[in-house]
């Protein structure tokens, strides 16, 4: 019997917020980092907490927009780049999203200049868009090779300053490899918690965020949440384990968050190295989900997934006694739905195809030879369900990215 979710808030904002800069050294910890300095404009001009919450919050998730990594650099960089696509698409993700809707004007104009508004800045939602486009241009103005108090002198001319005695440990905060730890402790989030339907609706963000990365596979959450739903009702599971199950199907993929879409979407053999990059996705999923505490439940049955009974599988090489039927659920669901989608290299498999597969899968002990059976015996309802959802889904897609959409 697993136990009720109950989580902390700032951990489990501090985590997701990292799962956005994942494994690029060039953008590592810019979300974080645009969120410290964004608290530290806001507590200076001594909003309101409610305010200062909001605000935190749109910081650490200001470019949630930005699909791809490459995007992201480019952002970073200000390369020969139009910033209006991912403010938007940040916009509307926020908004579908109860816990973080309050944000989602302050994330849809944190590229706004000064000069552009007609408002006043005492206005919220004007300051705090304008706490971010100052906060976020700070920080890409840090140069991450050189020590931070050689450049701060600089860096303060440059930007307004921030002044008071404190200024020295501000900048050591910044620029602290374990500014995630002292946000933790002493951010705006230290005792609230959340409980699962807000869990949900975070997890619902990124489901979308991990998904809508490429039009590959951008219902594949969604296709292999629903299939190991039905697949551990048809099993017998607990409510709580089905609930658990949701979670972790709609997470699963998470750390491909860090994964370059000229991989994802190559449309030729991956090469050893380029293999060896994917192979990272489930241990960040993991890392990630484990880091935030109270979901190490969730983290093993969505980082598994590629997980193989006979101890074949990646990255962790674990075998039978530690894959538990959730996660060997998890393994079939994503192995049937990746099957009935279109790769680059291929087109989307048939049922005779699909069948032959699982079965050989299960022969060799890779899966579970139970769940593979429960799977065949019910092939058509559950194709038809995973079907309806990813129509829903992929309508979710079209609707707010159109734009990427080739
Ligand atoms: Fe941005
Ligand atoms: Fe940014
Ligand atoms: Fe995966």
């Amino acid at each position: 019997m697993l136990k009720k979710l109950y989580v902390n808030f700032g951990n489990f904002l501090l985590s997701f917020s990292d799962a956005i800069d994942l494994a690029y050294s060039k953008i590592a910890s810019h979300q974080i980092r645009t969120a410290f300095i964004s608290w530290e404009i806001a507590k200076a001009a001594s909003l309101p907490k409610e305010r200062i919450k909001n605000l935190f919050i749109a910081a650490l998730f200001h470019d949630i927009g930005a699909l791809s990594i490459e995007e992201k650099v480019s952002l970073i960089e200000l390369e020969d780049i139009d910033p209006h696509p991912h403010c938007i698409r940040g916009e509307a993700l926020f908004k579908s999203t109860p816990v973080f809707s309050k944000a989602a004007k302050i994330i849809r104009n944190h590229h706004r200049p000064w000069n552009q508004w007609d408002t006043p800045i005492t206005t919220s939602d004007v300051f705090e868009a304008q706490a971010i486009y100052l906060a976020d241009l700070l920080e890409r103005k840090i140069d991450r090779k050189q020590y931070i108090l050689h450049q701060s002198e600089n860096l303060k001319e440059k930007i307004v300053s921030l002044s008071g005695d404190q200024i020295e440990d501000f900048w050591l905060d910044l620029s602290s490899p374990r500014l995630y730890s002292t946000l933790l402790h002493f951010g705006p989030f230290r005792v609230v918690e959340i409980d699962y339907d807000n869990i949900f609706s975070i997890a619902t963000l990124f489901r979308k965020l991990i998904d809508f990365k490429s039009r590959f596979t951008a219902t594949h959450s969604t296709g292999v949440a629903e299939c190991a739903l039905i697949l551990s009702k048809l099993f017998g599971l607990t409510e709580e384990e089905i609930k658990h199950i949701k979670l972790a199907g709609y997470l699963h993929d998470l750390g491909k968050l860090a994964i370059p879409n000229s991989i994802l979407e190559k449309d030729d053999r991956l090469t050893k190295e380029e293999f060896a990059i994917i192979k990272q996705h489930t241990y960040f999923t993991y890392s990630v989900l484990n880091s935030i505490g109270e979901l190490e439940d969730i983290a093993e049955i969505a980082a598994f997934h590629h997980e193989r009974l006979d101890g074949t599988g990646y990255p962790f090489h674990v075998g039978a006694e530690k894959i538990n039927t959730c996660a060997r659920i998890m393994a079939v669901a994503d192995i049937f739905t990746a099957l009935t989608e279109d790769r680059p290299y291929r087109k989307g498999m048939k049922k005779k195809e699909i069948k032959k597969i699982l079965k050989s899968l299960s022969q060799s002990n890779a899966l579970d030879k139970k769940i593979v059976n429960l799977l065949l015996e019910n092939f058509e309802e559950i194709s038809r369900h995973v079907k309806e959802k990813q129509l829903v889904s992929r309508e979710e897609f079209e609707i707010t990215f159109s734009d990427i959409i080739k």
